[in-house]
């Protein structure tokens, strides 16, 4: 059972986005108090791209963290939320795998999109979008190819309560981990529940895109792609995609 992470819960039926109240009560706010709304009119992803997050259909919710670690370690909490995502959704019967640095897919379709920010020197914000009771049809046209939700994939409704529940008190657990044993064991899951392994990409990064194939990440999180040369490149930040 999660001893920190969402003790503290503000509810909203309707907010801009979860992510800005966090850090508007952030410096006051309790460590692993969770901000979350049944509806998002100004959700927003990494690189700063819209987040549809229609009423009462998925999770949308922003974690306050004041980690113990080093701000050099802060990076990897991206990682960390994936692993326990995945885990927890894995717990539902959900096929769901990891992708390089912040998306869960099922079949190849994103189901959940995580975005870390900063504030201030020692809070992060995790951002966590689960796409959970969506039909086909209240996806937006243009992500269907793209986006799934886990009532598309099981072909039943879930109750939210019970997945952000399992999703706190993983992870707490894995986050008490990465505090006491360091990133390594977490890698190492990330590893092991990710389908980006192997596959050829396309890295499309701020003034170039590398083409090559995943061969892992490093200590730091970083991604590991090798070219057709056999040169490994490390990937801090990118959009990764599969062809
Ligand atoms: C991504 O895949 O680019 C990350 C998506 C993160 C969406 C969540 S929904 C809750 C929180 N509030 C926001 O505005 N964004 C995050």
């Amino acid at each position: 059972m999660a001893t920190y992470i969402g003790q503290k819960l503000f509810q909203f039926d309707v907010i801009d986005s979860t992510q800005n109240y966090a850090k508007e009560i952030c410096n006051e706010a309790a460590n692993g108090t969770v901000v979350m709304a049944d509806c998002q009119t100004q959700g927003r992803g990494r690189l700063n791209r819209s987040w549809s997050s229609d009423p009462g259909l998925g999770i949308w919710m922003s974690i306050i963290l004041k980690p113990n670690l080093r701000t050099a370690d802060y990076p990897k909490i991206t990682l960390v939320v994936a692993v326990a995502l995945q885990e927890g959704l894995a717990s539902f019967g959900v096929n769901a795998k990891i992708k390089w640095p912040n998306d869960i897919l099922v079949e190849g379709k994103k189901v959940s999109g995580i975005l870390t920010e900063m504030s201030g020197g020692d809070t992060v914000i995790v951002g966590c979008g689960i796409n959970v009771n969506h039909s086909l049809e209240d996806l937006p046209i243009e992500l269907r190819e793209k986006a799934s939700s886990l009532k598309v994939c099981l072909g039943h409704e879930l109750d939210r309560e019970d997945i952000y529940s399992k999703f706190f008190d993983l992870f707490e657990k894995y986050m008490c981990q990465f505090e006491s044993e360091g990133f390594e064991p977490l890698r190492l899951k990330w590893l092991e529940n990710t389908d980006s392994v192997g596959k050829d990409v396309d890295v499309v990064m701020a003034t170039s895109t590398l083409r090559g194939r995943i061969f892992g990440i490093d200590h730091d999180g970083v991604l590991l792609v090798e070219d057709e040369n056999v040169d490994l490149h490390r990937v801090i930040s990118g959009d990764v995609i599969y062809i």
